[in-house]
């Protein structure tokens, strides 16, 4: 990986606040956008800007080519088996919420998260159990913070009711995966569909949706590269046919009449009204990006940049990394929490680090309140990784994150 010519494709990357480079490590939140991307999306805007799906001039033929195409990239992205199998949405939550919407349930059936859920692949299935009846439950971790599969076990030998294994693949709280094809044998043995949130897996990691025999895999487009409020979801067509309709209006129907209403099959089914076309364009150009750099690349970059940070910074007195301690189980992400002796918190944290140096990290609770309420845990910090991160970055950060946490625990 050629990391300075990727950066040079990066324009935010280039640009000075307060005369300093910015070290962006946000990016579980949202990443940087590559010129190819730009440049697509404004291909779209400056040459053909109308609605796909119906009219039949050449410009709108155009755009439902591009459609086509970036569908398609996706499916083999994703190892799909056809392209119909990809419904754009507008992030992970949209994708996630759509199925919890959709699939049918039954009064008593049961809905199983880990404990470490992004909140929404909670709520809407608290709102369900509210709406229809359904009952959620939670497969704690053990406790080197990995998945516990002797209890995931348990709670499926007692639980005949199980309808859907709803998990996040790789978490934003600390970077774990899940031994998803594990889980997902053991599920579907259980006759339990499962669904993936791979919103922090499909960006940095190979996914293999055939591989899995996941049944719905949810992930967002902002995330790896690609435009604003862009995600997908990808369903087995099969159970994609039986779900029930999302949004409904123009475009998911082939027919109406005062009475009712024919549905399209997917993925029109599922993608109402006019769409983000420059969105779904410049997916296709992320996807490209990424393809021609390789996951694999990525994955190996990432691990390399969070064992130097790892190593930098887990002896600092009073931080301790969430989540498994080994580097190699927590892919692009380094989260942890800081003890102060004389006042602070985690977000004067993430402000020191941003007034000082242009170092972008989260802080707080990274959407996952409920781990946070279980572990009576105020707030964390975290720093996430990406492909145009570099090893400079990586010292600068445990550098500077030292003398940070000096200024609040003075010796
Ligand atoms: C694991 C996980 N799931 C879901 C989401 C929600 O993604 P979005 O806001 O793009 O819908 C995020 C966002 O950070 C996430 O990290």
């Amino acid at each position: 990986m050629d990391i300075q010519k990727i950066r040079s494709d990066f324009p935010a990357l280039q640009k000075k606040w307060n005369g300093k480079y910015p070290i962006y490590l946000d990016n579980a939140c949202m990443t940087m956008k590559p010129r190819q991307v730009m440049d697509a999306m404004n291909e779209y805007y400056n040459e053909y800007p109308v609605c796909g799906g119906r009219s039949l001039h050449k410009m709108a033929k155009k755009v439902d080519g591009k459609v086509n195409e970036a569908r398609e990239k996706f499916r083999k992205f994703l190892g799909a088996q056809r392209p119909e199998e990809v419904i754009f949405t507008r992030n992970t939550t949209e994708a996630l919420n759509l199925v919890a919407g959709s699939l049918s349930f039954k009064k008593g059936d049961i809905v199983l998260t880990t404990d470490r859920e992004h909140n929404s692949n909670l709520v809407p299935w608290q709102v369900k159990a509210h709406e229809k009846g359904i009952k959620h439950m939670v497969v704690y971790s053990a406790s080197d913070n990995t998945f516990d599969i002797d209890a995931f076990e348990e709670i499926l030998q007692n639980n005949r009711n199980l309808r859907l294994v709803s998990m996040v693949h790789t978490a934003n709280l600390d970077g774990y995966t899940i031994p998803a094809k594990e889980i997902i044998k053991i599920a579907h043995d259980h006759d339990a569909l499962v669904m993936l949130d791979g919103a922090q897996s499909a960006p940095h990691k190979p996914v293999d949706v055939r591989g899995l025999d996941v049944d719905f895999f949810a992930f967002s487009i902002h995330k790896m590269l690609g435009p604003t409020g862009m995600g997908v979801l990808y369903g087995k067509h099969h159970l994609l046919e039986e779900l029930a309709p999302f949004i409904v209006g123009g475009d998911t129907v082939i027919d109406t009449t005062y009475d009712g209403a024919k549905f399209l099959p997917p993925p029109e089914k599922f993608e109402a009204g006019l769409q983000n076309y420059a969105g779904i364009i410049g997916a296709g150009a992320a996807v490209d990006y990424l393809n021609k750099v390789g996951l694999i690349n990525i994955e190996k970059h990432e691990e390399k940049l969070n064992r130097i940070i790892t190593q930098g910074i887990k002896d600092i007195p009073g931080l301790s990394i969430i989540g498994p301690q080994d580097p190699h189980l927590r892919g692009g992400i380094i989260s942890f929490t800081v003890e102060f002796s004389k006042g602070g918190d985690a977000h004067d944290i993430a402000i020191v680090l941003d007034e000082t140096e242009n170092i972008a990290v989260r802080s707080g609770a990274f959407c996952v309140h409920s781990w946070f309420n279980y572990h009576k845990c105020e707030a964390a910090v975290r720093a996430s990784l990406y492909l145009y991160n570099t090893e400079d970055e990586a010292r600068k950060f445990v550098d500077v994150l030292g003398k940070t946490i000096a200024l609040f625990n003075p010796q």
